[in-house]
């Protein structure tokens, strides 16, 4: 409001002092016109009051600003803020990570969790419901590992005896309650596929695509073997599915401890319960669905799960062959049995000999295969039925009912405890709920709608997530501002944050008002101790289907465990509330700050006037993955290039590197064979100059859209009397319209066929890496084109792309 312009009404008086007229029909229309003007002035008046209510000078600027139909504002957003950062509290949050870690709670398989968990949102003020999905899940009936060897008897014949039979369970301590429960979750792995195999074993390092392409190279036979592959860096879900298509017989999963860190045994640490270091029976459980092609329930694809709906085949959403995760003790005897047969890790190169933890204890990491003599025998039988999935969905009603923000948390896990994963991120969302709570009791109403969300079934593939947003995609797509992941909220003390580059902003602005539960200077911040880096979004929790398929900026917070945390025992026994008290929260502190921030987060969304967004680090972002792509190509023309030290010692590099499906084999042999494909691959490096064209117009709307909504940040901050109603109406308006804008802009990148040979996902920005699954990968269909040096479709995905940022721009 720039104006001192009195409003034209109050002007009007100003037409009595005119001199009379004798004409009467005048005089009656001067009467009739003053009269009509005076009865729209005071209905104006009365409406601008409902709408507008006047705000005392003694206010902070801008509190008297409100939405039409909204209600008279109890609380600013600074007292907001507030109770938010107040309310949390450590006790409250070991409570609920008390009662959630205490019996199994294994996806289907616990309803009362998800009736408890709906009362007690409901006793904290917001109004919640049970919502069912029928899925198609497995159930672990038995198992058996076992190494066996040829041997002769006394008669000269020969037998098989066997040489080491796997424990497949965790030990029971006696500190540690959880662990002798009676019906604890045995080891298994969500959807794998039940089988008998008995063969030789090779072990295939961390069992990526690369990985698989080396031992090709070093023609080591995989046909008819069993692998052994270590844990890391790959969904293991894609492991176990590249293993399939090279006609392995099935698949052993093991934690080694070299990826533990400072941590060790090795290094001198103990493990737990007396140590930081990893128990050497803990086993790692875990889905092993194919979940970068498609996720949810693997039988209805693209739609939810409700009773009596159609099902498909799963062949290609899960495997076919069997797997089995142990831990390192039971992989120890396997391991050695491979000693001095094939090829050493060290004769493959560089990337094989990484991290390898289990030197001390006498392996050498020979490839194999064992000899025939030497065998194993992988027992797996699983139980597959149709059976309900409980999701709990709260509501907050905010006044504008077409902008809503999204609040989840998995309920779900492979262990009865889960402690870290997902019970953390449960205690944390219910202490954010409960913060709300207060404020809704002291009279609070959010501008925006929130909805809380405890999903079931995350962990064998996102299905609660993503059959809840199958369903409801159409409201979704038309009114969701944003979805708020946290999953592990706590592991350790290292913050972590992965989001759409829409929320950035909001990560770092709400970081920065946390106090950080370990200040070495006095007032320190979440922000201040965090190294500020915002990962892209791939996949491996819930934010997948709102930010893949709807298109829903989405972002996922949580407290890492690296540099010297005590290690995480993920999905397994150990992964429990005694495990939380004593290594990886002692106190409960990162809970409250967890909670903290999950609060100011889902306010500052739900309740500034205007969306906090930033269109511009949009741009920005799509330009440096534009250039990532570019510099892709370069690597693919250069023999070596990826021979980098940074991509051995850098996890996320490796992983990226290992993943991709790159034929580095054509790379390494010699440049004169790829002369003909080079020149192909340079004439397509000028098309992305197409692409930097578009986004400079976009990075310019963006930009200008920025700026519009500081400005109009600002008017909102700004104290203006009730009588400038015209000039509120248009706010109102200006606001109105950027938002619209700014909810509708991540959407402009989904493309309706989806990606090549995966189209449930619909982005072309973001997607899980093909082969690594977890990892973001950026413009897929584009990367995954020039790993396969197929020029033209590289080509046809610039086109897309290019539509896509043209679309957003013309947008904004
Ligand atoms: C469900 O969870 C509760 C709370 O953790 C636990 O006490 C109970 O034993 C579990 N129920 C079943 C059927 O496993
Ligand atoms: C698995 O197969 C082996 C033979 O290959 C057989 O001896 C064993 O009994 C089978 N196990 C089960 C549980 O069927
Ligand atoms: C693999 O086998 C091929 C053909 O038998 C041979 O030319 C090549 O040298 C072998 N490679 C290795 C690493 O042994
Ligand atoms: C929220 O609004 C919807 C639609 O107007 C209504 O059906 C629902 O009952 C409201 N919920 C609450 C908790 O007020
Ligand atoms: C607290 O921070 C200091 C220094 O940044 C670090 O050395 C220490 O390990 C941290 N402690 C905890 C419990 O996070
Ligand atoms: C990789 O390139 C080599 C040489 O051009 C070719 O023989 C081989 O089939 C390729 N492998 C794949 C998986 O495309």
């Amino acid at each position: 409001m720039t104006s001192e312009r009195t409003p034209l009404i109050v002007q009007v008086p100003v037409a009595e002092r005119r001199p009379r007229y004798p004409h009467a029909v005048l005089r009656r229309f001067c009467t009739v016109a003053l009269a009509s003007i005076l009865i729209w002035f005071f209905i104006a008046v009365a409406v601008s009051m409902a709408y507008f209510p006047a705000g005392g000078s003694q206010r902070d600027p801008g509190d008297d600003w409100t939405w039409p139909g909204h209600p008279k504002r109890k609380l600013s957003y600074e007292q907001l803020q507030r109770i938010l950062l107040e309310v949390p509290s450590s006790q409250r949050a070991e409570e609920w990570s008390r009662y959630y870690t205490a019996g199994p709670h294994l996806a289907g398989k616990n309803y009362s969790q998800a009736v408890w968990t709906k009362n007690k949102w409901e006793e904290f003020g917001v109004t919640s419901e049970i919502v069912s999905y029928d899925t198609y899940l497995n159930y672990p009936v038995d198992h058996r590992l076992a190494l066996l060897e040829k041997e002769k008897n006394a008669d000269g014949a020969s037998v098989w005896k066997v040489s080491y039979e796997a424990a497949l369970t965790e030990d029971v301590l006696a500190e540690d309650p959880s662990t002798s429960l009676p019906d604890r979750v045995p080891t298994f792995h969500g959807y794998s596929a039940s089988g008998n195999v008995t063969g030789p074993v090779v072990y295939v390092n961390y069992g990526s695509y690369q990985d698989f392409e080396d031992l090709i190279r070093a023609n080591v036979t995989l046909k008819g073997k069993v692998a052994i592959a270590r844990y890391g860096g790959i969904f293991r879900g894609l492991k176990v599915k590249r293993a399939q298509e090279l006609g392995m017989l099935g698949v052993i999963l093991y934690s080694d401890p070299g990826d533990d860190g400072e941590n060790t045994e090795e290094k001198g640490k103990e493990p737990y319960p007396n140590g930081p270091a990893r128990h050497p029976s803990s086993v790692q459980r875990g889905s092993t669905q194919f979940l970068s092609f498609v996720q949810g329930d693997p039988t209805t694809p693209g739609y939810p799960s409700k009773p009596g709906v159609p099902r498909l085949p799963v062949d290609d959403a899960i495997p076919s062959i069997p797997s089995i995760p142990i831990s390192y003790q039971d992989a120890l005897p396997i391991l050695k049995a491979l000693n001095g047969h094939g090829p050493k890790a060290d004769d493959l190169n560089q990337y094989w000999t990484r991290n390898v933890g289990l030197r001390y204890k006498g392996v050498h990491y020979n490839i194999g295969p064992t000899p025939d003599n030497v065998v194993v025998n992988l027992y797996n039988e699983q139980e597959y039925v149709i059976t309900p999935l409980w999701n709990v969905i709260g509501v907050i009603n905010g006044t504008i009912s077409d902008e809503v923000v999204v609040v989840g948390n998995h309920r779900d896990a492979w262990v009865a405890g889960g402690s870290g994963d997902p019970n953390s991120g449960s205690a944390v969302l219910n202490e954010a709920i409960r913060s709300l709570g207060e404020a809704l009791r002291q009279g609070w109403k959010p501008l925006r709608t929130i909805v809380f969300a405890s999903w079931d079934g995350e962990e064998y593939g996102l299905v609660g997530s993503t059959e809840w947003v199958e369903e409801y995609l159409p409201w979704l797509s038309e009114a969701t501002v944003a979805y708020v992941n946290t999953d592990i909220s706590v592991e350790g003390t290292h913050f972590a944050a992965r989001a759409a580059p829409l929320l950035d902003d909001v990560i770092y602005t709400a970081a920065s008002v946390v106090p950080s539960p370990n200040q070495t200077v006095l007032g320190q911040t979440v922000y201040d101790l965090w190294d500020k880096s915002i990962k892209t979004m791939g996949s491996g929790s819930d934010f997948a289907a709102f930010q893949d398929l709807a298109g829903i900026p989405s972002l996922d917070v949580g407290f890492d465990a690296r540099n010297g945390d005590p290690v995480y025992h993920y999905h397994s026994n150990y992964d429990s509330f005694h495990w939380m008290e004593k290594f990886g929260d002692p106190g409960f502190v990162y809970h409250r700050a967890m909670a903290q921030l999950l609060g100011v987060i889902t306010a500052r969304l739900a309740d500034l006037p205007v969306i906090p967004f930033r269109a511009g680090d949009y741009a920005r972002a799509l330009g440096r993955y534009v250039k990532k792509v570019e510099d892709k190509l370069d690597e693919a023309l250069s023999p070596s290039a990826e021979l980098t030290a940074a991509s051995l010692l850098d996890d996320d590099a490796y992983f990226e590197l290992r993943g991709s499906t790159r034929n580095l084999s054509t790379v390494l042999t010699s440049s004169s064979m790829s002369r003909t494909p080079d020149s192909e691959a340079e004439s397509f490096r000028i098309s992305l100059e197409r692409l930097y064209k578009a986004l400079h117009k976009l990075d310019k709307h963006a930009t200008k859209l920025d700026r519009h909504a500081d400005k109009l940040r600002e008017e909102v901050g700004r104290h203006v009397p009730w009588w400038k109603w015209p000039a509120r109406l248009k706010l109102w308006l200006d606001i109105r319209k950027v938002n619209t804008k700014y909810k509708y802009l991540e959407r402009s990148f989904l493309y309706e066929k989806g990606l090549d040979g995966r189209p449930w996902f619909k982005h072309v920005v973001f997607a899980p890496g093909l082969w690594t699954g977890y990892a973001g990968a950026v413009f897929p269909g584009l990367v995954e084109s020039i790993d396969a040096r197929n020029w033209k479709n590289a080509e046809r995905w610039v086109g897309i792309i290019e539509s896509r940022i043209e679309n957003a721009a013309r947008r904004l």
